[in-house]
Formats: structure tokens, C-alpha cells, sequence
């Protein structure tokens, strides 16, 4: 059985994304800070889920996880993710304190969880999948804090490509999505389109191995 470890897993792209793969049979190791919300969603996600509450910028909650998933990883999603400061503030007026908040949770966490379980990964030829977004690339004015994170989710991922030639590295724009996330940014969110449209493309990048590089969910999509 093929095992994944889904981080930010109780609601929106993360939650969506654990249904698609429980749905193919995956074994899944799924967090987020919330007990009783990861709980909730847990039990939606069939017989093969392990539920982990925890912050993932904690060291010993990203030790739990690796402990968890054990000697062999099939699948790694970086998903749980802070905005920071809300509302989104100009970079001129951007909390330093904030911005490194979201940093630890968006970048060095991350990286930190892929430390922890590359010996996992390698042992499966396994995969990575960063979540990333299209505030990485664009220079929408307030989403200079958040999307800078992004953007250096996005270059890690890029180099760690390069040096794992024998895993899969995606980091994947998702697009926007009908979550609290969306709507904590004070963005028309019920205009979005709700995250199961992602998490179904995304599923395509994992169940066709696709190679290392940056996708965008929209490009993935098609007829289920
Ligand atoms: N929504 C959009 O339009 C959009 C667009 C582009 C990219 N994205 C990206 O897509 C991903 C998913 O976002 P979403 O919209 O689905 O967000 P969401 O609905 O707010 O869900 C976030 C999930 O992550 C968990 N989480 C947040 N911080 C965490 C932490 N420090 N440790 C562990 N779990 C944590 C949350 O639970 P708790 O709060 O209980 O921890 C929740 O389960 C993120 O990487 C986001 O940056 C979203």
C-alpha cells in the first residue's frame, strides 16, 4: 500500500486532496493544529489514516510525523500554510515578526519535513509535493509577504529537484480556491472555485509521475 504524509489536512486543498488519494487506496499520515477539526476529518478518510495534531513549525510535532510514516514514504505534501499578517498589509508596512512567522511555517518547516523523511522517500523512490501559489510569481500589491514565502518554496524546490534525480519534486500552484484561507484574505472566495477542482488535477500529477518541475493546477485539469 502506497503511503502519504499530507500536511494541513482538516480542511480546504489538503482535506480535498487526502479524499482523493484515500479514495485510491492510499495509507495517509495527516496533520493540522486544530484536534478536534483533524479528528472530524480523519474519520471521512477510511480505515488507513493517521491523524497527528500539531503545528509543523514545531520540531517535535515534524519528528511525530516522520515517526509516523515510517521506513518507507511514498509521498510528501508540504500544504499547511500561513498568510501572515491579515489584513494583507503593503511591504512598506509589513510586521517583520509576522513575515518571519509565515516564513517558518511556509519555507523552513517544509524543508525541515523533507529532511525528515528523505531517507523515507529515497527508500521508495517517492515523491514530493510542495504547494505553492501564484503570489510566488506575480506582484499582486499586499502579497508581498505571503508570496515571497512562496517564491522561496518555489526556488528550494527547484534546487532539490536537481539534487534528488530519483524522486519526483512538483511544486504546484493550485489556483484559486473557495477555502478560509481565500477568505481570511479578504478575497471574493465564493467566487472561487471550491478546492476538490484542485485536488483532482493534482491527482493526475501524482498518479502519472509526472517529471520534477512547477505545475499549475489549472494546466492539469480535465475531464475526470
Ligand atoms: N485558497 C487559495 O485560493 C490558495 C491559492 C493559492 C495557493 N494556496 C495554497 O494552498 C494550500 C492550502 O490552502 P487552503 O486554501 O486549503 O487553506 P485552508 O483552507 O486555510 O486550510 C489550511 C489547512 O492547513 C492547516 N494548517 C494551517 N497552518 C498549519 C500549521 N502551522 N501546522 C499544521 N497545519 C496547519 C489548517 O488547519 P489548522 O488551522 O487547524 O492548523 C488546515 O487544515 C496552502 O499552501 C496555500 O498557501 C491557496
Amino acid at each position: 500500500m502506497k503511503t502519504a504524509l499530507i500536511t494541513g489536512a482538516s480542511r480546504g486543498l489538503g482535506r480535498a486532496l487526502a479524499d482523493e488519494l484515500a479514495r485510491d487506496g492510499w495509507s495517509l499520515v495527516v496533520d493540522a493544529r486544530d484536534p478536534d477539526a483533524l479528528r472530524a476529518a480523519a474519520a471521512g478518510l477510511g480505515p488507513s489514516v493517521t491523524a497527528i495534531a500539531g503545528d509543523v513549525a514545531d520540531p517535535a510535532h515534524r519528528a511525530a510525523l516522520a515517526r509516523a510514516a515510517g521506513g518507507g514514504l511514498d509521498l510528501l505534501v508540504n500544504n499547511a500554510s500561513a498568510l501572515g499578517t491579515t489584513p494583507l498589509p503593503r511591504l512598506a508596512d509589513q510586521p517583520i515578526g509576522d513575515l518571519a512567522a509565515a516564513y517558518a511555517t511556509n519555507v523552513l518547516a517544509p524543508l525541515a519535513l523533507i529532511q525528515a523523511v528523505l531517507p523515507a522517500l529515497r527508500e521508495r523512490r517517492g515523491a514530493i509535493l510542495n504547494i505553492t501559489s501564484d503570489a510566488a510569481v506575480e506582484n499582486y500589491p499586499t502579497w508581498g509577504g505571503y508570496g515571497s514565502s512562496k517564491a522561496a518554496l518555489e526556488q528550494l524546490s527547484n534546487v532539490l529537484a536537481a539534487e534528488e534525480p530519483d524522486l519526483a519534486v512538483w511544486w504546484a500552484d493550485p489556483g484559486e480556491m473557495r477555502t478560509d484561507m481565500l477568505r481570511a484574505a479578504g478575497e471574493d472566495a465564493d467566487a472561487a472555485p471550491p478546492p476538490e477542482e484542485a485536488a483532482a488535477a493534482l491527482r493526475r500529477l501524482i498518479g502519472d509521475r509526472r517529471p520534477s518541475g512547477r505545475y499549475r493546477a489549472f494546466d492539469l485539469a480535465g475531464p475526470r
